[in-house]
């Protein structure tokens, strides 16, 4: 594996690549990555892994601050699943003049999460722009978990760049039902679990949330009562219309929200 840390020099190693495969991350790699990975060399003939906590799309200070950083051993399990290239830019090579001010992103964006973090996908827009332009891969991977970040990311590059395929990845959960996260990571057993219960109590009243049998309000209170600090939204959407759901038949999906302390977790099931 070559890990490049110059824009230019991965460049030269990249350019005659015709089907390149692109998986961006922030890093603290987990199994959820790792299937994308394996999805990514499946389908293509290289492919390259992006290392980069992209301040700008974190709306705290704090936030970036805290995000788990596990460098070393990220490039050894990145190592272990034989991709072809890892890229570590620093924030200068991607933001060489700052970040864009002009991003337009889908409609979809100022909902759910864009309601809560402002400029929140702008800023993960701009990011995934950018490595578009020096990267130019075919395919680019995204994990259904941030369900609301792939379509957006999926209008932005079918306007933009026609010829690149965005593919969807199923969400992997770990054993208590929990989605793979690098935020994961900063949670203590206790949280985890309240974390499982949520998962576990929208699964079960998936139908009745749609149907209108269970009330939004109650199952408020009884996620708060687990131990939550915050819930930001439930909402219950068509996934494909991304309105709420009327017909019995149609794809829908309950997406959550919620606070553990002041880590912010986010689901759809
Ligand atoms: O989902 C993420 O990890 C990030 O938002 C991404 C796509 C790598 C952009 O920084």
């Amino acid at each position: 594996m070559k890990i490049i840390l110059n824009r230019n020099k991965l460049i030269k190693f990249i350019d005659s690549e015709k089907n390149l495969g692109f998986v961006p991350t922030l890093g603290g790699i987990h199994n959820g990555h790792i299937s994308l990975i394996k999805k990514s060399i499946n389908q293509c003939n290289k492919t390259i892994v992006s290392i980069f906590v992209n301040k700008t799309q974190f709306n705290k200070k704090s936030d970036f601050k805290k995000y788990p950083r596990s460098l070393k051993k990220d490039i050894s399990i990145i190592k272990k699943l034989n991709v072809d290239y890892l890229y570590l830019p620093t924030e200068k090579q991607i933001y060489p003049k700052g970040p864009s001010k002009n991003i337009k992103i889908s409609p979809f964006g100022k909902r759910l999460c864009g309601k809560f973090r402002p400029g929140h996908f702008e800023a993960v827009v701009d990011v995934v722009n950018r490595f578009i332009k020096i990267i130019k891969p075919k395919k680019i991977y995204f994990g259904e978990k941030d369900m609301q970040q792939l379509k957006i990311i999926d209008h932005f590059v079918k306007k933009n760049y026609p010829n690149i395929n965005i593919i969807p990845c199923k969400t992997i959960r770990e054993k208590n039902g929990i989605a793979y996260s690098s935020r994961n990571f900063l949670l203590s057993t206790k949280e985890k679990n309240i974390a499982s219960k949520i998962y576990k109590l929208l699964l079960l009243q998936k139908k009745n949330l749609n149907k209108n049998k269970l009330n939004l309000k109650l199952l408020k209170i009884k996620i708060l009562n687990f131990g939550v600090t915050k819930i930001d939204y439930i909402k219950v959407l068509d996934i494909n219309k991304l309105v709420r759901p009327f017909k019995k038949k149609c794809k829908y999906k309950v997406f959550i929200a919620f606070y553990l302390r002041s880590i912010r977790l986010i689901d759809n099931i």
